[in-house]
């Protein structure tokens, strides 16, 4: 079956109405995935921002918690990790032991969440736990564009994979990893906006350095980024391929990937990816400790 037609009858919670929230929200109704109307919204106290978001896309908006869940088919996880626990102990209450969740929060671990679930859901004690499925964005979602990788709790059937792959794909990519990945994927693609965002800093000042006017420099580099990214999407060649065609012995490609090359470059990001990777980790296990 295909992935859009699993999320057309379905009803979609969101708990926490953040910048995540709305990025999938806002991915959701422009590809038409899903209903606005079958998108029920809640948050802890700002209800300015739920009457936003119910004006820019017409999604349902609720400031009580069970208004918002118990109809629901997938609930999408989205406070701050530390938020986690309180917001579960309510919703777990009032959903349908039936329901999908789906979790955003950096560093809560399906365990922890399913755990949390079944604690406060009697019917939990007496059948299977629940459906958790953990998921790592990055700061992209916001333009639909973000990579996401995803681990499926080993609850969850073939047909959440797809609901999953459809509601995540409506805002960039969607990548199935096994959970003990996750925190590489936040080292990689999680942080790697980041990355770039420091690389087009650094070619812009470069471009300054030798006599480009800013703003020039700026929109030179983006535009750079933006074909070589799309050059990497269509072109079907890997990057080394792609970089050896425009590296000709003794040129100027070749004289700057030397210098970049005497200056550990490649070692430096293999190590800012690793820093990265252990960092979550460590956050990961603190959160744990916390019991969430
Ligand atoms: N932003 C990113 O690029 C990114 C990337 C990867 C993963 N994530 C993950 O995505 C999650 C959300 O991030 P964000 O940037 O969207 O956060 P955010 O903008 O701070 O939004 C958090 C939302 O959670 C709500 N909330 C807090 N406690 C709640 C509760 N008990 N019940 C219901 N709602 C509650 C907040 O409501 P109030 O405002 O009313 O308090 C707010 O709407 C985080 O766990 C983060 O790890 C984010």
């Amino acid at each position: 079956m295909h992935a859009q037609t699993e999320l057309t009858d379905k009803h979609i919670a969101f708990v926490g109405a953040g910048s995540i929230a709305e990025a999938l929200i806002k991915g959701l109704c422009q590809t038409g995935i899903a209903s606005p109307w079958r998108i029920a919204v809640t948050n802890r106290r700002s209800r300015d921002r739920l009457d936003w978001l119910k004006e820019t896309y017409g999604v349902r908006v609720y400031p009580d918690m069970r208004d918002t869940v118990w109809s629901a088919d997938v609930i999408i996880l989205c406070t701050k990790p530390n938020d986690v626990r309180e917001a579960l102990a309510t919703v777990a209450k009032h959903a349908s032991p039936d329901a999908l969740y789906l979790s955003v929060a950096a560093g809560c671990t399906i365990a922890s969440i399913g755990d949390a679930i079944a604690a406060h859901h009697p019917e939990y004690q007496r059948r299977a736990l629940p459906r958790v499925v953990r998921a790592m964005p990055n700061t992209s979602c916001a333009v639909l564009e973000s990579a996401t990788a995803y681990a499926l709790g080993d609850t969850c059937t073939e047909a959440d994979r797809r609901m999953v792959e459809a509601i995540l794909g409506a805002v960039g990519s969607a990548h199935p990893v096994e959970e003990h990945l996750l925190n590489a994927v936040t080292g990689l693609s999680g942080s790697g906006p980041a990355y770039v965002y420091y690389l087009v800093e650094a070619m812009t000042n470069a471009g300054v350095d030798a006599g480009l006017e800013e703003q020039t420099a700026f929109s030179m580099v983006v535009q750079t980024l933006n074909g070589a990214a799309r050059m990497l999407q269509s072109s079907g060649q890997s990057p080394a391929f792609l970089r050896e065609r425009v590296t000709s012995p003794g040129g100027t490609t070749f004289a700057a990937i030397n210098t970049l090359d005497q200056h550990g470059f490649s070692a430096a990001v293999l190590e800012a990816v690793r820093s990265a990777t252990v960092r979550a980790e460590q956050l990961g296990m603190e959160l744990a400790e916390q019991k969430l």
